[in-house]
């Protein structure tokens, strides 16, 4: 006798959420035959009931109400495609688990701050709290930290979590254009909302990262804890100068393990141009791994759009529907949600790494002496300084530094402004090992 189908109800008929019922519609048969049952949705929830979906919604029960769709006894699994950290995203996800419901969601504000609470509930239940298409998108990242990398210890994760900032960084390099033309690019095609403000400014990026940090370290997550630093300061002149020294610039999302803690950080970041990372372009993601047993493993492909976070939702739902009644599920962030250490961070002042400085100087004797004299107060050993004449009274002095401490970088450039000599605000950006 075939197995019942596994009763869907989905909360959120946006991008996501109406790919996700037109995939479930057009691979039934071959999902039915991967998992031994059929995936059915049969009930919706959204805000506005009349809206032209470009759907046919006629066979599913509607629910003005997400939370009730959630507890409703005519379902299983509760899909969450509604978005945003509180609010009814939350309700209704906690309400599902209550009730004895798996839930599958993509929404990583929700989980990047309600994550552990509510996998203590699955876990206390019994159930899934499925996630694959909450960091970035259809690349099954969470799957491979979560389980193919069982007993590997992770020195190191770190990734472009975040297409509109690597599509305008790209554009940037690519055609020499300023940072404000490529955003008004970005938005004109689709790829930057209106508000542009939570993914150039790393938001998007830091709740991704405070996942894979969990995961990552087997520790809580921490999403208040991540240095953030946007793309908005980033001019061509800083691109162009790093192409010459042989770098790339990329917001990535970093976290790693250090001596004092664990460091989360997301800001523009220098990548050897040679690197695979620095390969990644347009609005594609990546994410390295660094393990013990492994060397370094990079995922890349697409980060958003509605087809490939519905095949990473549909993914999640596979996974239920093959799992059987009785069976004890893995825990949603790779130990049990009691047993997640807590979040130990690392200050971002010792931080240690490799710095690029450009500085805008009034061309007058001695400058180029006094920073180099504040460089060496510092500490601060350089691996370059090479100085260019902008116009008559300017000129441009970029330094790269070899291994050194956020805390020197901060006091020397501090002390630099300090010394009057700068004609503008100082840039600095952080250099980044990568394979
Ligand atoms: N878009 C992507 O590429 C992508 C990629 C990865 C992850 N995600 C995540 O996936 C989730 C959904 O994103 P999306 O792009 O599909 O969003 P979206 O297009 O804005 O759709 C959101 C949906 O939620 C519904 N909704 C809002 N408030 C509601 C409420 N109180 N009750 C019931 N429904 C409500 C909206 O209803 P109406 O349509 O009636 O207004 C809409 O259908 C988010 O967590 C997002 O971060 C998105």
């Amino acid at each position: 006798m075939a197995a019942a189908p596994l009763r869907i109800g989905i909360a959120g008929l946006g991008t996501v959420g109406t790919s996700v019922i037109r995939m479930l519609a057009e691979k039934s048969t071959e999902l039915e035959r991967q998992c031994g049952r059929a995936i059915t949705p049969v009930a919706v929830s959204a805000r506005n009931r009349n809206r032209d979906r470009g759907i046919d919604l006629s066979g599913f029960e509607w629910f003005d109400d997400p939370v009730e769709l959630a507890a409703s006894p005519k379902i299983d699994v509760f899909v969450e495609l509604i978005g945003g950290d509180n609010g009814p995203a939350f309700s209704a996800v906690k309400a599902a688990l209550e009730a004895g419901k798996h839930v599958v969601t993509a929404n990583k504000a929700l989980l990047s701050r309600h994550g552990v609470e509510l996998a203590e509930i699955a876990e206390a239940n019994g159930l899934l709290l499925n996630y694959e298409a909450a960091v970035a998108g259809g690349i099954p990242v969470i799957k491979t930290l979560r389980e193919a990398l069982a007993g590997n210890t992770v020195s190191r994760v770190y990734g472009i979590l975040n297409g509109t900032c690597n599509y305008i960084l790209t554009r940037m390099e690519a055609e020499g254009l300023s940072f404000q033309e490529c955003l008004r690019e970005a938005q004109r095609l689709g790829y930057a909302e209106a508000d542009p403000t939570f993914d150039i400014e790393g938001h998007d990026t830091a709740h991704k990262l405070s996942i894979l940090t969990s995961l990552a370290f087997g520790c809580e997550i921490s999403a208040d804890d991540i240095y953030l630093e946007g793309i908005s300061n980033i001019t061509p002149a800083d691109i162009k100068a790093a192409a010459n020294l042989g770098y790339r610039i990329k917001l990535l999302g970093v976290a790693q393990r250090t001596e004092s803690g664990i460091e989360q950080r997301v800001h523009p970041t220098m990548v050897p141009t040679s690197s695979v990372i620095a390969q990644v372009h347009g609005v594609t993601n990546a994410v390295a791994i660094e393990t013990d047993m492994l060397g370094e493993l990079l995922l890349s492909g697409p980060g958003a759009g509605g087809n490939a976070t519905a095949s990473a939702v549909i993914g999640d739902l596979a996974d239920i529907a093959k799992s059987r009644p009785g069976f004890q599920h893995g825990p949603v962030f790779g130990r049990p949600a009691k047993e997640l250490a807590p979040y130990q961070r690392a200050r971002m002042r010792a931080h240690e790494g490799g710095y690029f400085i450009r500085l805008t100087v009034h061309d007058r004797l001695g400058v180029f002496a006094s920073i180099a004299k504040r460089m060496a107060d510092n500490e601060i050993s350089l691996e370059s300084i090479v100085q260019h004449g902008d116009d008559v009274d300017l000129k441009t002095v970029i330094l790269v530094t070899h291994e050194t401490t956020e805390l020197a970088v901060r006091n020397a450039v501090e002390q630099i402004t300090q010394d009057g000599i700068l004609a503008d605000k100082p840039q600095v950006i952080r250099i980044e090992r990568a394979a």
